[in-house]
């Protein structure tokens, strides 16, 4: 009989029950929304980056209908050969005036955005030096280009700068942050980052996944929220998070997203959205430009929020974010702190190590501008419920 040749598969499944890191998926039974149905429990929903609450706006689903019925449900092909319709280059017309860049390019995702970037920008005579807390994506990438990969400590720019003061004045150098990091909710160094970047010649990125629609004017990211339009050369957003849809985007130079439609291999080799997430990424930005008051919920429903878990006496680390952490230290209490939310009706993910350090679980909790203020209190009183209980506060 022939031998099961992933049979291995399965140990290491077995050796994650037995770290108590086995994840089974939440499956939310219908919208994703502040509160919804989830594995049939009602809750309030502190777990996605539905930042503005646009998964459900009306004008983005109206959008994406039309569409639907006027272009169909797909392309059919890669961008470069006939998946390019009038729609993509609508939507990165748009990207680019909202960056305030000269061009832009939507990939699949934020994930291939930042991978096919940092691969096909650098190569093996390059280097890149990257924050520790880089989101994976960047990681990949730097691991694709084959370029020396120098890891800085978290928003340390002493450190970046010994790092890159080090390096022969003609070496090829890309250097590159978060703009906001998504397991602490803090934001990247920009202005010094910027400086370090003019100083010696680099190339400057960063990735604005969890900032584009949060932070600056109408949303338009931390590049905007510090001003820092004209010195960073590669902004990658994310449409898949605070815009409600699907995708990643680069914003620059014409000449930087012309290579990218040349070179980046998940332009050219993955076939490009459906019409109808392009449709719902233009309506995304128009409600930025036009509806303020999402934002402005946003940032009333964070001061509350974070404002409730301090008084309790949780820690919430450091964020200056939507993005608020609730560090309790042992990924075990961390893992039971989210179960016994979550049958409490609050949805908040424990997340624990590899994804943050050793010592550093926590549950992560993200508001929406669409929670109400008792939806808010009511996570608050189960957390306060459940941390006395567990002995976390
Ligand atoms: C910092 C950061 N960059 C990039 C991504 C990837 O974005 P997307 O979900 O659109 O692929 C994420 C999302 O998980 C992220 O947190």
């Amino acid at each position: 009989m022939r031998q099961n040749p992933l049979a291995y598969l399965d140990d290491s499944l077995n050796d994650l029950r037995q770290q108590g890191l086995y994840r089974r998926l939440r499956v939310l039974d219908g919208e994703q929304a502040a509160h919804t149905s989830v594995d049939h429990h009602h809750v309030v929903n502190l777990s996605s980056n539905n930042y503005l609450g646009l998964t459900t706006h009306p004008t983005l689903r109206a959008r994406a209908l039309d569409a639907l019925q006027v272009l169909g449900v797909g392309t059919g092909s890669v961008r470069t050969i006939a998946g390019t319709m009038a729609i993509h280059m609508e939507l990165e017309r748009r990207l680019a005036a909202f960056k305030k860049t000269e061009a832009a390019v939507v990939f699949q995702s934020g994930f291939t955005a930042n991978a096919g970037t940092v691969s096909s920008l650098l190569g093996k005579n390059d280097v890149i030096v990257s924050d520790e807390l880089n989101h994976a994506s960047i990681i990949d990438g730097a691991r694709l280009s084959r370029a020396t990969i120098k890891v800085f400590p978290h928003r340390n720019v002493a450190a970046a700068r010994e790092i890159v003061a080090a390096l022969p004045r003609t070496q090829r150098t890309l250097l590159i942050t978060d703009g906001v990091f998504s397991m602490d909710g803090d934001l990247g160094p920009l202005p010094e980052l910027c400086d370090l970047a003019d100083e010696y010649g680099c190339i400057m990125m960063v990735d604005d996944a969890h900032a584009s629609g949060v932070f600056g004017r109408n949303g338009r990211g931390t590049v905007d929220h510090f001003g820092m339009h004209g010195r960073v050369d590669v902004q990658v957003g994310t449409l898949s998070k605070a815009l409600g849809a699907l995708g990643g985007y680069v914003a620059g130079t014409k000449s930087l997203i012309e290579f990218l439609y040349h070179r980046a291999r998940p332009f050219l080799f993955s076939t490009s959205h459906p019409p109808s997430v392009a449709a719902t990424c233009i309506a995304a930005l128009d409600v930025l430009e036009h509806e303020p008051q999402w934002m402005e919920r946003l940032w009333a429903n964070t001061r509350f929020f974070k404002a409730g878990l301090e008084a309790l006496g949780f820690n919430i680390g450091i964020s200056e974010s939507p993005i608020t952490p609730v560090i309790v230290g042992d990924g075990a209490l961390a893992m039971t702190l989210s179960d016994k939310l979550f049958d409490a009706g609050v949805f908040a993910q424990g997340i624990g190590f590899p994804t943050v350090p050793q010592g550093k679980a926590r549950v992560r909790t993200i508001v929406t501008a669409t929670h109400t203020e008792d939806e808010l209190q009511f996570a608050l009183d189960a957390f306060r419920r459940v941390g006395s209980e567990l002995g976390i506060i």
